[in-house]
Parts: structure tokens; sequence; C-alpha cells
């Protein structure tokens, strides 16, 4: 019989030719999935247990195959794992080193389930970990915009629409506005954790394990909530991933409008912002230049995420049932998003350093009349209906205007003219802070309301916390590194 050239693959006996060396390269998966090797040596060690209480191992079969998967977890540089030649994936990388320890005790481990429940299995525990952690960037730099939010007081910005100047604002009430996507961004990654959290071992290929498995016992011990229910849809769901990426493709569109106003905000035409030398870079040909490219990066990045997010949609489409290679391909889609919890790191540190001029931001929001919309209410508080009050403070702006001053620098008898309503009270009721605490409703911009917002705000991130540090701790498997 002639020499099998596939010996010491997973799947040689029933091949005659060798594979094409160029595609044995091209369709390895362990140059991205060595990842992935803390997961598969927790799966594992999670499925010689259910070997073990179906009779398949001995107990102390079992204590070998555990010991050598903990060593292999935490023995390798990722460079070692990443560089080995003759593994086709971590599945087989694993098994490699374990029969290299081990002898046939290695091979015994592969009784009872395939390399497609495998993969639903590592994955799910690495998106799963991934999600711990992008949670954890979200907690701290939500916690940082309320903390800037606190400091800056009274202090006051215009808002715009349409991105002119629009009415006055407390800056804490636009920063509290960042909180606010940032705890609907957290709630989206809660609901998907419990969605995914379902555990594929004991699945099989496609048709469920040939033994009987007890399969609550890995389910358990990998920190999931139940096994899955279906053991087609187990092995060839990914939506987990897809659900993931669209979650994060929120938070890098909340990140890049973040980074667009402080890019805007930080130009001398603004200057509402003083940009942190910690976090900013020179020119290499305009000596006077502080460049923004912290901010310019995060705008980018969520072209990154959206891209990962739409490849997996496009390599999900029209997969029949169940297991396809095509979804080895989603794959580096999740891990190109790794970045994400450490740029949430740097935007939480760059905000805790961010200076604003609020004597700049003062003038602003003071001039343009930003206080129109108050002028109006004052005539509605007087009978005039709004429509009409409208009309009439357009006349008032139209003169002001003309005049090259704001609505408070009109007479009295100017004002007169336009409409019989006003009365000497009208320029308290525009002052700067008039303006601001006439939008006395929840959620609205006045001082008294902000500060309950924040109140509520810090407790709602405190309570994100807690849910981010419980499901965390949930989630930490012993066997599972980290750091690789
Ligand atoms: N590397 C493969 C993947 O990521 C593992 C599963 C292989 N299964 C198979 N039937 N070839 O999808």
């Amino acid at each position: 019989m002639a020499e099998n050239k596939n010996s010491g693959k997973m799947w040689s006996g029933r091949f005659r030719d060798p594979l094409d060396e160029a595609f044995e390269q091209w369709q390895r998966s362990l140059p991205f999935d060595w990842r992935l090797l803390g997961e598969e040596c927790a799966a594992s060690k999670a499925h010689a247990a259910m070997l073990a209480e179906a009779g398949i191992l001995s107990t102390e079969e079992l204590a070998q195959l555990r010991a050598a998967l903990d060593a292999i977890a935490t023995g390798h540089e990722s460079a070692a794992v990443r560089e080995n030649a003759s593994a086709e994936d971590i599945h087989h990388f694993v098994e490699l080193k374990l029969t290299e320890k081990l002898g046939p005790l290695g091979l015994k481990l592969h009784t009872g389930r395939s390399r497609n429940e495998q993969i639903a299995t590592d994955l799910r525990l690495y998106v799963r970990r991934q999600i711990d952690a992008v949670a954890g960037g979200l907690l701290g730099w939500a916690a940082a915009l309320v903390a800037k939010a606190e400091a800056a007081g009274d202090a006051v910005m215009p808002s715009y629409t349409h991105l002119q100047r629009a009415e006055p604002v407390l800056v804490a009430h636009w920063l509290l506005a960042y909180v606010e996507m940032l705890i609907r961004d957290a709630a989206r990654l809660r609901d998907l954790r419990a969605r995914m959290n379902f555990c594929p071992l004991g699945s099989g290929a496609v048709a469920g394990a040939t033994l009987r498995l007890d399969r609550s016992i890995a389910a358990h011990e990998l920190g999931f909530t139940a096994p899955t229910a279906n053991s087609m849809d187990a092995t060839s769901d990914r939506d987990f991933v897809l659900e993931y990426l669209q979650a994060l493709t929120f938070i890098g569109l909340h990140s890049s409008r973040f980074a667009e106003e402080i890019t805007l905000y930080a130009t001398a035409e603004f200057g509402f912002i003083q940009l942190p030398e910690a976090f900013s870079t020179g020119s290499s040909a305009m000596p006077q230049k502080k460049n923004p490219d912290l901010t310019e990066l995060v705008r980018a990045k969520v072209g990154r995420i959206n891209a990962a997010a739409q490849a997996v949609a496009m390599q999900l489409k029209g997969l029949p049932l169940a297991y396809n290679k095509d979804l080895q391909e989603t794959q580096e889609q999740t891990f190109a998003v790794d970045f994400v919890p450490s740029m949430l790191e740097l935007l939480a540190r760059f905000t805790a350093k961010l200076e604003w001029n609020t004597a700049q931001m003062r003038q602003a929001a003071q001039s343009g009349y930003l206080n129109a919309m108050a002028a109006a209410t004052y005539l509605v508080h007087k009978g005039v209906p709004f429509r009409s009050a409208h009309e009439i403070i357009g006349k008032a702006v139209r003169l002001a205007l003309d005049k090259g001053v704001e609505l408070n620098a009109l007479g009295l008898d100017e004002l007169r003219g336009i409409n019989e309503n006003f009365d000497a009270d009208f320029f308290s009721a525009i002052s700067l802070d008039a303006t601001l605490d006439c939008h006395d409703v929840p959620g609205g911009t006045a001082r008294p309301r902000v500060k309950a917002a924040m109140k509520l705000a810090k407790e709602r991130v405190a309570a994100m916390g807690k849910e981010a540090a419980d499901a965390g701790a949930k989630g930490k498997i012993a066997g599972c590194n980290a750091d690789l």
C-alpha cells in the first residue's frame, strides 16, 4: 500500500492523493485561529469531563488529559502557536500537542466530538470574552464622561441643529447625551450575551454526539446557561458573531460622532476645546500644528467594524444547514474588531484630559440669538399664540441683525414698536440662565434637571458596572488564556 501523504491530518484515512501544497496552506486557519488556544483547551477539558462521566475515560485518564490541556493553554507563546507548520487549525494543534505529551491517550479525546461543534464553542467563548472586555471599556468611558459632566458644573455652550447655533445648553447636558448612547450600547451587549450563552458541545458534526454525553456538564463548566437546543443550528449558527459586530458598529458610530465633535470644537474656528498634548501629534512640515490624530482615527475605525459586520452577513447568506467551511471566514471578521476595548480605554483617558475654553463657549452661547425660542416663549406666557410670537420675535431678530446687536440690546420702546406685549421683565426672561432654565422638563437642559439627570446617570453607570462585573465573573473560565 502506498504511503498516505496526508497522514498526521485529522482526516487522512479515505484519501489517496496528497493535498495540493498551495491549497493546503490556503485553507489553513491556524494563522488566525491561534487566538482560540485558551478557548479550545477549556472546551476540550469540558468534553473530557463528559467522556469520563460516560465511562469512556477513567478518572486517571481524565486527570492526565485535563492537566495536559492546562499546560498547553498556558505553555505556549502566541508566535509558537501561530507559526506551527504542521497543524491545520487550532483543534489540530491541540491534538498534536496532546499526543506529543500523552501518546494514544491524546487521540482518545476526539471521541464523540467534531471540530464543527468545537469551533462553534470556541468562537462563542471568544466572543463572550470580548463582549465582557468591550462592556468594561464602555463602562470606563461612560464613567469618564459622567465625571467630566460633573466637573463642568454650570458651564454652557451652544447646541446646534444643522450645525447652526440653536439654543444654549449645559456642557454637562451635551456630555450626558453620549452617556445615553453608551448605556444603550451596553444594554445591546448584555442582550446579545444572554442570547448567545448556550453550549454547542455535544452537538457532534451535525446530528448530535454519537455517545450519550451529559451535555449539561460541559455547559456548566464553561459558564453557559444550558446546552444548545438543536445540533444542526448549534454547529452552523454564527448569528452571535453578526450580532456582536453589529452591536460594535453602534459603538463605533457613537465613538465617531464624539470624535467628530471634538475634532470640530478643537479648531480655531470654534475654539471650545484644548486638545491634550499627550494625545495629539505635531506636523513634520508645519511647526505650529497640534493635530487631533486620536479623534481622527476613532472617527474612522467604525469603517472596519461595519465592514466586518457586512462581510459576515454576506458569508452567512444562503448557507445551507449545517456546517460549511464558509463559516471559517467569519473568524477573521471577529478578530478584526479586537481593538475596540483598547480604543474605549483610550477614549476614557482622553476624555478625562479634555479642557474646555468655557469663556469662549459661553460667548458663543450668547451670540447669534440663541435665546430667540425663550423670547417667543416669553410672549406665549403673555397670552400670545406661539405662531404669532414666532413672527414677532422673528421681526425683533431682524431689527437686531440690522443694528448688529443681540436681542437684549434692543430698547423696550423698539420692542413695543413691534408688539405691545413686551414689558421690562422681557430682559430677565431672555438672560442666559433663564434661557437654560426654561427647558424645565425631564431630559431638558434646565440646570436643576441636568443635576437630577447627572445623579441618575451616575446610578445607571454604576448599575452597568455591576452587571458587567457579574457577567465577567461568570464568564471567567479556568484554563482560558486571555492574554495570548
Ligand atoms: N477551522 C475550521 C473552522 O473554522 C474548523 C472546523 C472544521 N470542520 C470541518 N468539517 N472541516 O470552521
